[in-house]
């Protein structure tokens, strides 16, 4: 019986040990862009809903769900979150492939966890992912604003779905945040230009 416990032990460690100098030697592939594999899919993501489920505090979304705060809430996403999570002209965001794990596509599939538990993960974003905390950036109602608007994508009034194909611009390749950027581009270069 202690032989057989004993080599318990040393199995546990040898696994251990084996899993830390896979990870502290760059045996593991730090790529974003690769398929994600689907043993990790299938341990983190219960891992994460169950995780959630535990911390999220039983609150209830303060905010109304009027055409006005869903409008408000619409503009917090589209300004922050549509890049990732994709917007009404762009059902996949433009970021959608490039992370691991992988951002869910909220118009292709909309969120149905509780509204406690998304304004938990927008308040705290997710660790070893590309999912930000953003108390760092928005107020407590913006966060409820956004909760608001992520449980009424799929059945938005036509007002609000208006404004928001208003806001995410009018064609898919045209968005606010990428023309800032081309613009910046064009910036930098007209002001290197004189410099060369
Ligand atoms: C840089 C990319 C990025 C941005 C920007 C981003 N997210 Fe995320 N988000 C992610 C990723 C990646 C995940 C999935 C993480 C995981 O599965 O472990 C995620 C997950 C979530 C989830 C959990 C969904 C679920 O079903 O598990 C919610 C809710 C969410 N994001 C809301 C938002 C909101 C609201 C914003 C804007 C305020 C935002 N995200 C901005 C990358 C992003």
């Amino acid at each position: 019986m202690r032989k057989f416990f004993l080599g318990f032990v040393i199995a546990v460690f040898v696994v251990l040990g084996a899993g830390f100098l896979c990870v502290r030697f760059g045996l593991m592939d730090p790529r974003a862009d690769i398929p994600v594999n689907s043993f990790e899919r299938r341990i983190a993501m219960p891992s994460l809903d169950a995780a959630v489920d535990r911390r999220a505090p039983e609150v209830r979304n303060p905010v109304q769900p009027t055409n006005a705060n869903l409008i408000a809430g619409m503009k917090v996403y589209q300004t922050n979150c549509a890049s990732c999570h994709g917007d009404i002209h762009r059902p996949h965001g433009t970021l959608a492939d490039a992370l691991y794990p992988r951002a869910p596509q909220f118009v292709e599939d909309a969120p149905d966890m509780p509204e406690n538990q998304n304004f938990y993960i927008i308040q705290h974003g997710i660790r070893l992912s590309g999912m930000p905390a953003w108390k760092q950036v928005l107020n407590e109602r913006e966060m409820w604003q956004v909760t608001g608007f992520l449980s009424h994508m799929d059945k938005l009034p036509p007002q609000v779905s208006d404004a928001w194909k208003a806001v995410a611009g009018s064609s898919p390749n045209e968005n606010s945040s990428s023309g800032a950027s081309r613009m910046d581009m064009k910036d930098k270069n007209s002001m290197k230009m004189p410099m060369q």
